[in-house]
């Protein structure tokens, strides 16, 4: 049985409390929140029992019953959680964002390797069906070798977000791309290589940014489809168009557009030279005789809501990770990787030069 902390009782925390209460072998021993209200009231709506409710995370983590934690605070805060629940040998989910700079980021990386814990960084749609069943065409060799993968995040990110007035900001949310469209690059990644357990090792980076939204106070609510005066603004660009070249040859494109007026959508394209996909509908030579698109019945990755994600396959994946001694595709040294991505594009907005990694 599994000791587990929840750091963080906000929206993303609920998913994770339901994925590991549906296990047989895990039990929530404790939530820490700065707020012993929000603690306290998460607890509540979630019926748990016999769940301790902390406000000092360096408490928490020293209870001998606390195996493992999910870090669900804001991602300015991730670093220091990480770090203390590393030292203390703690197992670690950590919610993307993993951190809001890339020093912090390889401090975090090296101190889990030194510590020997696994890590699992919540790029929560490598688990989603569609993905997961492109991934295994991918494997099977149904695209052949992919030489072009497209992968969008577009989000009309705001104040209907409760993790907004952190995100929102330069210097607690960094980037669109850092705050959340980070998820499409790590999907690009992942739908890049063939690897059934990998994803493709970007290389060199070349970006813009754009988009019209920054600063303006005027807001949408894609939840509603209403408009909103007055709400405080993105301090950072709202359009980011992200060129990837890849270790094994593959190019990638990732837009992030957290102004676009339409509700939520993750598009995807898979170009490899036996076949292609176009979100769920796919052409193969593998079916000679097709006539029209092949369209796969299955959950998209078309919903911004958390209850919508798959949270439970990624809790899954960690605890068995933990279970079987084996490090996640998904760790923090490989999540790295896709955040190195982020911060090359901006480096390219100062200087509008490609950015080697
Ligand atoms: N993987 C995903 O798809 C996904 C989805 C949503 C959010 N997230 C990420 O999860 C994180 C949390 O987002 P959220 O939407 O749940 O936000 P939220 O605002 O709903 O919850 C954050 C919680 O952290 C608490 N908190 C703030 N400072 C703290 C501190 N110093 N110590 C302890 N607790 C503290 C807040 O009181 C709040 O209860 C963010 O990094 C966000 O990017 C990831």
């Amino acid at each position: 049985m599994y000791g587990i902390l929840i750091n963080g009782a906000g929206w993303v925390a609920r998913q994770h409390c339901a994925a590991y209460r549906n296990r047989g072998d895990c039990r929530i021993v404790a939530v820490n929140d700065v707020s012993a209200e929000r603690a306290a009231a998460m607890v509540a709506e979630l019926g748990l029992d016999n769940v301790r409710c902390h406000t000092e995370l360096s408490q928490a983590l020293r209870q001998p019953d606390v195996d493992a934690v999910s870090i669900c605070t804001p991602q300015h805060l991730h670093c220091e959680n990480v770090l203390e629940a590393a030292a203390l040998g703690k197992h670690i989910v950590i919610e993307k964002p993993a951190a809001t700079t890339l020093n912090d980021l390889r401090r975090m990386r090296d101190a889990v390797a030194a510590a020997g814990v696994k890590t699992v960084v919540s790029f929560v749609l490598r688990w989603n069906p569609l993905l997961v069943t492109l991934k295994k065409m991918l494997a099977d060799g149904i695209f052949g070798t992919p030489y072009y993968v497209e992968v969008d995040y577009m989000s009309y990110n705001g104040s209907w977000w409760g993790g907004w007035k952190d995100a929102r900001t330069i210097e607690q949310g960094v980037s669109a791309s850092l705050v959340a469209g980070c998820h499409a690059i790590d999907a690009a990644r992942w739908l890049a290589s063939t690897d059934a357990n990998a994803a493709a090792l970007p290389t060199e980076v070349f970006a813009m940014a754009g988009g019209v939204r920054k600063g303006r106070t005027r807001e949408f609510n894609p939840m509603n489809n209403t408009w909103t005066d007055n709400a405080p603004p993105m301090e950072y660009d709202g359009l980011e168009v992200i060129l990837m070249e890849l270790a094994n040859g593959a190019k990638a494109k990732v837009c992030v557009n957290a102004e676009c007026v339409m509700p939520y959508r993750f598009p995807i394209r898979i170009f490899g030279d036996k076949g292609t996909a176009v979100d769920n509908k796919i052409w193969s030579e593998f079916f000679p005789k097709q006539n029209d698109w092949i369209e796969i019945p299955t959950i998209l990755p078309d919903s911004s809501n958390v209850s919508h994600h798959p949270f439970q396959a990624e809790i899954d994946h960690f605890i068995g990770c933990i279970t079987n001694n084996v490090e996640s595709h998904c760790n923090l040294a490989d999540a790295v990787r896709s955040h190195e991505v982020v911060f090359a594009a901006l480096e390219c907005y100062e200087k509008r030069v490609p950015v080697k990694l």
